[in-house]
C-alpha cells in the first residue's frame, strides 16, 4: 500500500509488477516509520470508513470497523429531520457519514481537541457544524439524539494496549480516566431529554447499564460487534 501510494498507482499495479525495483527516499522513509511501529493509516494519511476515504493523522483516533455498527444503528434509529450531535468527533467519521447517508438530519460535531477539529474540517461537508467544546458545555440548544464513540479505556489498561495504539494514538481519544466510564457519565449528565447512542468498550456493558439506570436512562438496544462483544448501546430516558 505504501509503495502504491508513493507511485500513485493502485495496489494491483504493485502486485502485478514484482520485477520492478523501486528505490526512492520517500519509500524508505515510509518503510522506516512502519518498521518503528507507526500505524499504516498515519503514514498513508488516510483510511477507509463506511466505504469512504477519510484523512487521518496522529491528532485523531484511526476510525475502527466497530464504529460502523454505531453509524448503522444511528442511520436505522434516528427519525427524519432530527437534530443530532456527535460528541468527540475525532476525524469526523461518524458525523460526516451520518450527514451523507441521512441528508435529512441536522448534524453538529464537537471535540475538545483543536487538532482533531482541524483534521475533521477536511473530512466534513459544509452542512455539518464543527464546534470546539468540552462535551456539550456551552450549548444552549437541545438535541434529539447524541451519538458518541467516547474515550472509554480505563487508564490502567493503557500499558497493555498494542504499542501501535498506545504510543501513537492521542491519549485524549483513548482514556477518560481510571474507570473508563468518566466521559460516558458526563455525557449522561448533560443529555437532557436526548436519546443516546454510544460505542462501549470490551466488558463495559454492565457498568454502562448501571450508569444509565443511575442517570434515569433505559437500555433500548444493545448491539454486538462481529466478535459477539456488546459494542453499541442505545439509551432513552426512563419515564418518571
Ligand atoms: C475514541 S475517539 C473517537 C473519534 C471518532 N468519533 C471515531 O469514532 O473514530 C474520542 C474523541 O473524543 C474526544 N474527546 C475526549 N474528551 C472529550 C471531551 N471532554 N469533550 C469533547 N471531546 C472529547 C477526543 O479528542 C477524541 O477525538
Amino acid at each position: 500500500m505504501l509503495i502504491a501510494d508513493l507511485l500513485g498507482r493502485p495496489v494491483s499495479y504493485v502486485l502485478a509488477h514484482g520485477e520492478q525495483v523501486v528505490h526512492t527516499a520517500p519509500i524508505h522513509a515510509a518503510m522506516r516509520r512502519r518498521a518503528a511501529g507507526e500505524p499504516l493509516q498515519y503514514i498513508r494519511g488516510k483510511t477507509e470508513f463506511f466505504g469512504r476515504e477519510f484523512r487521518v493523522d496522529d491528532r485523531v483516533l484511526i476510525p475502527r470497523p466497530e464504529t460502523e455498527i454505531l453509524v448503522e444503528t444511528a442511520i436505522e434509529r434516528i427519525e427524519r429531520g432530527a437534530r443530532v450531535v456527535d460528541i468527540g468527533t475525532g476525524s469526523g467519521c461518524i458525523a460526516a457519514t451520518l450527514a451523507l447517508e441521512r441528508p435529512d438530519l441536522r448534524v453538529i460535531a464537537t471535540d475538545v481537541s483543536i487538532g482533531a477539529l482541524a483534521v475533521a474540517s477536511h473530512n466534513i461537508a459544509k452542512r455539518v457544524t464543527l464546534v470546539a467544546s468540552d462535551l456539550l458545555a456551552g450549548f444552549v440548544e437541545d438535541f434529539d439524539w447524541i451519538v458518541s464513540n467516547p474515550p472509554y479505556i480505563p487508564a490502567g489498561d493503557l500499558e497493555s494496549l498494542a504499542p501501535e495504539v498506545r504510543d501513537y494514538e492521542p491519549r485524549v481519544a483513548l482514556t477518560p480516566g481510571p474507570s473508563g466510564t468518566e466521559v460516558i457519565a458526563r455525557i449522561l449528565d448533560q443529555a437532557g431529554r436526548a436519546r443516546v447512542i454510544l460505542e462501549i468498550g470490551f466488558g463495559q456493558g454492565d457498568a454502562v447499564r448501571d450508569l444509565a439506570a443511575a442517570h434515569h436512562f433505559n437500555v433500548d438496544d444493545l448491539r454486538n460487534d462481529l466478535a459477539g462483544i456488546p459494542r453499541v448501546i442505545v439509551l432513552q430516558r426512563s419515564r418518571s
